[in-house]
């Protein structure tokens, strides 16, 4: 099995906060991999490091055959790693085609200068990558909808639409989930990954809802305090002593003392 991320002995500190740890792990490629933990637990960090949004203090990341640590996020986009963020970043007051064209565009662009970047806007292919995009993602009925306006699912669903319009082969979902009901969650996420499935994508996704991780990942990273306690299939991660006492928040209480309250 070939690693498509490899990262070693990742470090990020603030100040005296180490927000991750002697982080060394191997993800293959198609791999659907759930990162979980509790509020601060350098989730995020990880991700901003992988995408080049944070240098980190030591360590190293490979993606395919490259050494990009410390490379820029714009260069790591162009050798094919794109992401989502906690909250989704796209333009209010742009419909969904012309926020899905303007993504399009930024990923075909030239380098450097975004006013080059906005000159194809409107390009037949833009126009026709941006139109297969909103298919994938099933917000093909909303695409004359001004982004303000929308339902947060689908907010969710453009956003994750134009971190793929450029054809990454990772893709780094930051909690696709938040904000969404529960009734709506599941089927959120079947349409994202169906999508990222056809695509041959493979992704890391951070998700706080254990049924949502179990259903939907490969793979189960659990953070806790910047480092990596847990790393396995979802039923043995999420069995794991330390993750049921620090995150998934599920250990069992003995019955005694259950019953003494
Ligand atoms: N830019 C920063 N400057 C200083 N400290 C930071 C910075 N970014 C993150 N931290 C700290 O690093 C630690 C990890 O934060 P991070 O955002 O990675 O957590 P997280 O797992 O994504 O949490 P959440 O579930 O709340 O999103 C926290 O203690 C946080 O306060
Ligand atoms: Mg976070």
């Amino acid at each position: 099995m070939t690693a498509i991320l490899s990262v070693r002995k990742l470090e990020k500190t603030f100040g005296s906060v180490v927000a991750a740890r002697d982080i060394s792990l191997d993800i293959p490629a198609q791999q659907t991999v759930g990162i979980i933990g509790a509020n601060g637990a350098g989730k995020t960090t990880f991700i901003n490091m992988i995408t080049g949004y944070l240098r980190p203090s030591l360590g190293t990341i490979w993606f395919e055959d490259r050494d990009i640590t410390g490379r820029s996020s714009r260069q790591i986009t162009r050798l094919g790693i794109s992401r989502s963020f906690q909250v989704a970043q796209i333009f209010s007051s742009l419909t969904v085609m012309e926020n899905i064209c303007a993504a399009a565009a930024i990923a075909r662009g030239p380098r450097g200068a975004l006013a080059h970047a906005w000159r194809p806007l409107l390009s037949a292919d833009t126009v026709g990558e941006a139109r297969a995009a909103a298919e994938l993602f099933q917000i093909g009925a909303y695409r004359d909808i001004r982004a303000a306006t929308l339902p947060q699912g689908v907010r969710k669903l453009l956003d994750i639409a134009m971190a793929v319009v450029g054809w990454p082969r990772l893709l780094l979902l930051d909690e696709p989930t938040s904000g969404i009901s529960i009734e709506e969650k599941f089927s959120l996420m079947d349409v994202v990954m169906t999508a990222l499935k056809s695509r041959n994508i493979t992704v890391l996704f951070v998700e706080h809802d254990m049924e949502i991780v179990s259903r939907f990942a490969d793979r189960v990273l659990a953070f806790y305090d910047g480092t990596v306690i847990a790393d396995g299939a979802p039923a043995q991660a999420l069995a794991d002593t330390r993750v049921r006492t620090f995150i998934s928040g599920t250990r069992t209480v003995p019955e005694a003392v259950a019953g003494a309250g």
